[in-house]
């Protein structure tokens, strides 16, 4: 049995990347066990593998999130990226493909997951009993737990690979309804599935939505324009769904304390509030509310804009 030396050396070179906690793989018997068992000796399989903590802020455009991404990098330890043009939905996208191909036709003569210990050889052995009988356009030995951790150490390569003590992040204007999201119930189905996602990214993840207060075509009379000169919805759709999107980031928040908050852009700039909101965000996200953050640092926005 062996093991491809390419995956075995970004496997180690991984580990020195990434997690220098993990146990010294012997090289000489790691050659000789399968990929999975392999995983599982560098700690990389199950839950724990990855980032520890991720703050995710989800936002409606012109709504403040880059100030409060600013206010979020004044905590010495956190590392909250801008937007990726919504780069995360095809990550997501490859992750539930994937996932699919091990019910595709012909994929029922293998039984995969008895063939999760298996190295190449063995993989090629059952490929050989049915290639010649049987045309098989999805022949994939991927099981879900290599597909978790694709994903993970992509996240975990990209963003999160400052280690530990570091709280890696992004925030993203681009997952609402009417646009990666979809319209209406299919918004609901992928804002679900994506947030539960994302919330398998990294060990502990906190979700941030951020809206102007309301979703009124008045108070987002800038993301309409946005959206007029790009994707170019009427003002009934716009703001259907708009209302969507809040609703749904209102109702997560509100069954969701322990891992969601909700930042609208008016408490940011009123001075009645913003202390307050500075200090519930501390707490929510487990941190000492003695950190001095401020929401209004950054150039460019006035309060009322
Ligand atoms: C988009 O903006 C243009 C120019 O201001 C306007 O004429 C048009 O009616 C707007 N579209 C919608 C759907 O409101
Ligand atoms: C709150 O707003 C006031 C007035 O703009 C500003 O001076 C203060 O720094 C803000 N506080 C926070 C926490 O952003």
């Amino acid at each position: 049995m062996t093991i491809n030396n390419s995956l075995l050396s970004q496997i180690l070179l991984l580990e020195l990347f990434l997690f220098a906690s993990i146990p010294d793989l012997a090289v000489s018997s790691a050659l000789e066990v399968a990929p999975r068992e392999l995983f599982k000796q560098a700690g990389l399989l199950g839950p724990t593998f990855g980032s520890q903590k991720c703050v995710f802020v989800l936002a409606t455009g012109r709504s403040g999130s880059t100030a409060l991404m600013d206010a979020l990098n004044q905590i010495p330890n956190y590392l909250i990226r801008g937007e990726h043009w919504s780069a995360f939905w095809n990550l997501y996208s490859a992750y539930l493909r994937l996932k699919e191909v091990k019910f595709g036709p012909g994929q029922e003569l293998f039984e995969w997951p008895k063939h999760a210990n298996d190295g190449a050889s063995e993989i090629k052995q059952a490929y050989e009993r049915h290639a010649p009988i049987t045309r098989l356009p999805l022949f994939s030995e991927i099981m879900d737990d290599r597909i978790m951790l694709a994903t993970r150490m992509y996240y975990s390569v990209l963003y999160g690979h400052y280690g530990e003590g570091t709280v890696s992040g992004f925030k993203e204007i681009r997952y609402v309804c009417g646009t990666y999201f979809g319209h209406r119930a299919t918004c609901t189905e992928n804002f679900h599935a994506f947030t539960r996602f994302l919330r398998g990214l990294c060990g502990e993840v906190k979700m941030i939505f951020n809206t102007r207060y309301t979703p009124s075509l008045e108070q987002n009379a800038k993301l309409f324009y946005m959206d007029n000169t790009t994707v170019g919805r009427t003002a009934n759709t716009f703001q259907d769904e708009l209302v969507q999107t809040h609703a749904l980031f209102d109702e997560y928040t509100k069954n969701n304390p322990d891992h969601a908050f909700r930042v609208y852009l008016r408490d940011m700039y009123d001075p009645k509030r913003n202390w307050t909101l500075a200090q519930n965000l501390l707490q929510f996200l487990g941190e000492k509310q003695n950190i001095p953050i401020r929401f209004n640092r950054m150039p460019g926005w006035q309060p009322g804009r």
